[in-house]
């Protein structure tokens, strides 16, 4: 065979550089329709991929929303990308919407860490029964645990114990309680999966922690978003693990875990935990190819109940210390209701909460001004929809701008301050907001959001029942308003806690 010739190959590169505009066209040609939502100028193949501070995501979206509006578009490479802002948006999307806004987009590279198309876990599941099956598992085994024998609570009570007998060994020392908080929200979840909790100072509880964090920093980024959107970079041999080596080790992690749980578990017993559960689930799905109980799949399960449900909380709980100690006022008051509602001898319940509103309504208002994921979870739409007016095709993503509610001026009186009197009304009683959606809505809402609001109250309680929380003078000059990020965590700070 006879290679073409310099002159012959200009023809065939010009046509593949035309082939390759048209095929990059046909992706945008839903902007042509006029009601597809504005937004900058795409350019060819890479799409807005420059356009976009990886860095600092909220607030280069800022200045996009303020140029073209609450709904706006975005093309990544060939992945169009629509953002949701206000609460009406979000609640036609999430609520009214609801079934057609419930599919993720997909990660590509996590099909390269393990994760196939049987083990999608629940988090990025894509819209679809494998999805519904593990929601629907979660969500009961953690009512059976929770509710059925109150077991959840007491593990919650007791880790409560350990973190404030920490707390305790500090005293009169300032210190960073980031990693303590870490710790009692990491056994939580550990109690609900493995029936187990561990020592503050166990080794291999430290590596998990290590772990977990170093897996979602990795996530984050550049460069992991424009691998997904550029799925076939990911064949480059040795790549992924080059890229995510914490979630490797994660996964290689929960392995053992998993492994270790097996040699004592005993399918004659009732479940201890989650994982027994799961693991009778796939006893009973033997032979059934449909079923996403299997082994590969309970890994992704209790990776997605770590990762989503410990930073989170934690975040949250570092930021009610960090709001207590700049609104000694709020502190003070808070320990007042407990004084009269529960005293300083018995432990908080979470039958104490109904009476006591203004400590439900600091701890709604943390979670309002805090804004810890003020873009949510992405999601995306499994049919065309309509939208304040727009339209927007299937298959597009969805950026839920969770902060616009949080923060929107039309509903809340002073958005940008620390005010607990949001959530009161003027007998001093809690009141709801419908804008207040931390855990986002819908079919998609945060499953954990019982056990999340079960943490906050428990621990935030047993902490200030015990200890008056503040900083050594003039240590932190803080500003009211908080710092933006991927995970809006607050500054660092470090605290004295004083016994009472
Ligand atoms: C303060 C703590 C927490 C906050 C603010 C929070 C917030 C959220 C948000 C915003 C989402 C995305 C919802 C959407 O896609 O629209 C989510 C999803 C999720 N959260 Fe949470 N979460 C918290 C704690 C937890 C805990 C403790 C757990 C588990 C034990 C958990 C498990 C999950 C799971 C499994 C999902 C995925 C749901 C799905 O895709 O169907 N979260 N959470
Ligand atoms: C989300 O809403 C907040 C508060 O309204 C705003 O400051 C931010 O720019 C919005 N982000 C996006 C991506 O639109």
């Amino acid at each position: 065979m006879r290679l073409p010739t310099g002159a012959e190959l200009w023809p065939i590169a010009i046509f593949t550089v035309i082939f390759l505009i048209l095929v990059d066209l046909m992706h945008r040609r839903q902007r042509w329709t006029t009601r597809y939502p504005p937004g900058p100028m795409p350019w060819p193949v890479l799409g807005n991929l420059l356009h976009i501070d990886f860095q600092n995501m909220p607030a280069g979206f800022q200045k996009l929303r303020s140029r073209y509006g609450d709904l706006f578009s975005l093309q990544l490479a060939s992945e169009s990308v629509v953002v949701l802002n206000g609460l009406m948006a979000l609640r036609e999307a999430l609520l009214k919407h609801s079934e057609d806004t419930a599919d993720r987009p997909p990660l590509h590279f996590n099909d390269q860490l393990g994760f196939g198309p049987r083990s999608q876990g629940i988090v990025l599941a894509r819209y679809g029964p494998a999805w519904r099956q593990q929601r629907r598992f979660s969500v009961s085994t953690m009512r059976h645990f929770g509710l059925g024998k109150k077991s959840l609570e007491q593990w919650v009570t007791e880790e409560a114990r350990c973190l404030c007998a920490a707390f305790a060994d500090h005293t009169g020392r300032p210190f960073s309680p980031n990693t303590l908080l870490d710790k009692a929200v990491c056994n939580v979840i550990a109690s609900l999966l493995y029936a187990c909790r561990f020592e503050y100072d166990d080794p291999h509880f430290i590596r998990l922690l290590g772990l977990l964090k170093e897996t979602l920093k990795e996530e984050a980024g550049f460069l992991p978003m424009f691998l997904n959107v550029f799925p076939m970079l990911l064949r480059i041999p040795g790549l992924v693990g080059k890229v995510f080596p914490g979630k490797r080790a994660f996964v290689t992690m929960l392995d053992k875990l998993l492994t270790e749980h097996k040699t004592t578990w005993d399918p004659t017993q009732p479940p201890r935990d989650l994982t027994d559960a799961f693991l009778a689930e796939v006893e009973k799905a033997k032979g059934n190819p449909e079923s996403s109980f299997n082994d590969e799949n309970l890994r992704t399960v209790v990776g997605d109940l770590f990762s989503a449900g410990m930073v989170t909380t934690s975040t949250t709980l570092s930021w009610a210390l960090l709001l207590m100690i700049l609104h000694p006022d709020v502190q003070r008051r808070v320990q007042q209701e407990i004084d009269e509602v529960i005293g300083q001898v018995q432990c908080p319940e979470m039958a104490d909460q109904a009476r006591m509103p203004y400590t439900n309504a600091v701890i709604h208002e943390v979670q309002r001004f805090a804004d810890i994921l003020p873009l949510g979870v992405p999601h995306k739409t499994s049919r065309d929809i309509e939208l304040q007016g727009f339209l927007i095709p299937k298959g597009t993503t969805l950026i839920t701008n969770l902060s616009s509610a949080l923060k929107d001026e039309t509903v809340w009186e002073r958005p940008l301050c620390f005010h607990p009197e949001h959530f009161l009304d003027a007998q001093g009683h809690f009141v709801k907001h419908e804008a207040f959606m931390p855990f986002s809505a819908g079919r998609r809402s945060c499953l954990g959001e019982p056990l999340a609001r079960m943490e906050l109250f428990l621990f935030f309680t047993c902490l200030l029942q015990r200890f008056s929380i503040s900083v050594p003078d003039g240590q932190l000059q803080p500003s009211d308003h908080g710092v933006f990020g991927a995970l809006t965590t607050p500054c660092p700070y470090q605290l004295c806690a004083l016994p009472r």
